[in-house]
Parts: C-alpha cells; structure tokens; sequence
C-alpha cells in the first residue's frame, strides 16, 4: 500500500454524501473536485444552466451532475454557496431551508457594489447570507484560502503538513458537520466562533489568503496549521489601518 501524503486525501467519515455546490467558477469547481475524491457525490449549477456545466462534469465523472441552483439545494445533504457576494439574494432560500450551508463568499465592492453594513462593519458577509437563508444553518468556511492552494493543499488527516481553515457558525452541529466535511477533503478546521466574528477571517485580515501562500505568491501554495490559524485569527483589529481590504480577485 502507498504511504504518499501527498494527493487528495482518502475518503473517510461520514460515509459519501450528496454534496449540492451552486456556483461552479474557481472555487465551486476546486470543491467539487475535492469532494469527489473524498468519495461524495456531487449536483453543481451556475447561473446559466446545466447545459452549460457539460465539460466540467464530464472531467468530474460519474458522480457529478449538473442542476439548477434549487435543484442542487434540494439535492445536497449539505450545501457550498459560492456565488459573487452580489448574487447572495438569488440563492434558493426556500430549497435551502433546514440544510447545512456552507458559504465561501467575500465582499469585494468594485464587483459586488458597496454595502453600507459591511462598509461600517455592522454585519459580515455570512451574517447577510444567514439573513437571507433564514432557516439554513450557515457556516463561514472556505473564503479565506486562494482556489489554486485549496487545490493544492489537501492531505489526509495527520499529515505533518496539513493545512487547516477557519470555521464560523451559529449553530454547534453544523459547525460539527463543516469540520467532518472539511477532514474528508483533506483540511482541518479551526472554530472561530460565531458568525459575527467571521470578519476576522475577511478581506485584510491576517488569515486571508496569505499564510497559504509563499513568499506572498498566492499561486505559491504553502499549508497554514491549527495553531497558525488560530493565532492569526487572534491578531485580527477591527479598527487597524494595516488590515484594510485589498485588492484581489
Ligand atoms: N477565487 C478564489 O480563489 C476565492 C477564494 C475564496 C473565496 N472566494 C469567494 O467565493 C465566491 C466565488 O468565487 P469564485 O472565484 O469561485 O467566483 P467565480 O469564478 O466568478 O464563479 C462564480 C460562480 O457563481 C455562479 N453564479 C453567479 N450568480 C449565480 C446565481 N445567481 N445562481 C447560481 N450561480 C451563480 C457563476 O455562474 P455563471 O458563470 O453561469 O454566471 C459562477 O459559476 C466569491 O464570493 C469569492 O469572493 C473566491
């Protein structure tokens, strides 16, 4: 038997799921990849129809399929969401309801226009989309990792260089079932509280992007661990001139 540790990580618990992605682009298609190795079953949609998805499921195989975004909702055992932040009203709410959420969005106004409370710091980004999913469990995950090295850095569970994500929730048991879902595709999670804190691992902040990528270079990938992760949630200031939005794509 192999002993590599490098590569997708091996499926493991929970047994294969559906996995429902709406929004198929860098991070939508880097997930459903992940998540079929891991052994789950994937229904992925974008904006425009599963027609337009045909390649991509054909490169995932057997199973993938491509949906609509309610239709991918109402597959999903749990559901990624990650859509531009612009596009947080479309999601299927009503097919959403009383399912594990997770949200990978970002808020990045020169593409999603201003937002008052983010702008002032009011609310996070999933706090909106919680808002918009009521009945959903939503949980923050995913946003703060560049796709290339989401690719690139799952291991399987005790691997030395295993990189870990932060988490944010409101609900204990969807964070519980985030973090099962994240060791499958090869990543710890990292807690950081509710959804009010998930600012902390937003646009700016010490935890965003870059730890996972070397010497600055976000196509350079490099793994972040737990206590790293922890320590640079930690770090996060509200008010620092420092940890200001950049400009990424
Ligand atoms: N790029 C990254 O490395 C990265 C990392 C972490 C988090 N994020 C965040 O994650 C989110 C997605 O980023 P991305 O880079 O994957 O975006 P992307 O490449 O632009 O892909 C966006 C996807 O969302 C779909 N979409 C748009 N509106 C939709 C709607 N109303 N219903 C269903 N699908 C819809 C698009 O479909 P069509 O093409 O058919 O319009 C497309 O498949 C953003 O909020 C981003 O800031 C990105």
């Amino acid at each position: 038997m192999s002993t590599s540790t490098t590569g997708p990580a091996a499926p493991t618990s929970p047994a294969s799921q559906t996995v429902g992605i709406i929004g198929a682009g860098n991070i939508g298609s880097t997930v459903a990849r992940l998540a079929v190795d891991a052994g789950h079953r994937v229904v992925i949609a974008n904006s425009r129809g599963p027609e337009t998805l045909a390649d991509l499921v054909a490169d995932l195989g057997e199973n993938a399929r491509a949906a609509t975004a309610a239709e991918a909702a109402q597959a999903g055992d749990l559901v990624v969401v990650t859509v531009p932040l612009k596009a947080y009203r479309e999601l299927p709410a009503e097919q959403l309801a009383g399912k594990v959420v997770l949200d990978t969005n970002n808020y990045y106004p020169d593409r999603d226009g201003h937002i008052a409370e983010l702008d002032d710091h009011s609310a996070t980004t999933s706090e909106l989309v919680a808002r918009h999913l009521a009945g959903a469990s939503v949980v923050k995950v995913f946003n703060n990792i560049f796709f290339i090295a989401l690719a690139a850095l799952s291991k399987p569970a005790g691997d030395p260089d295993r990189a870990a994500l932060p988490i944010f929730g409101d609900d204990d048991d969807a964070k519980a079932t985030a973090t099962r879902f994240l060791d499958g595709l090869g990543y710890d999670a990292v807690d950081g509280g509710p959804l009010a804190r998930s600012w902390r691992a937003e646009n700016g902040r010490p935890v965003y992007v870059f730890p996972y990528a070397k010497d600055g270079d976000v196509a350079t990938p490099v793994p972040a661990d737990a206590a790293t992760v922890r320590s640079l949630l930690e770090a996060a200031e509200l008010d620092d001139p420092a940890q200001q939005p950049k400009t990424l794509s």
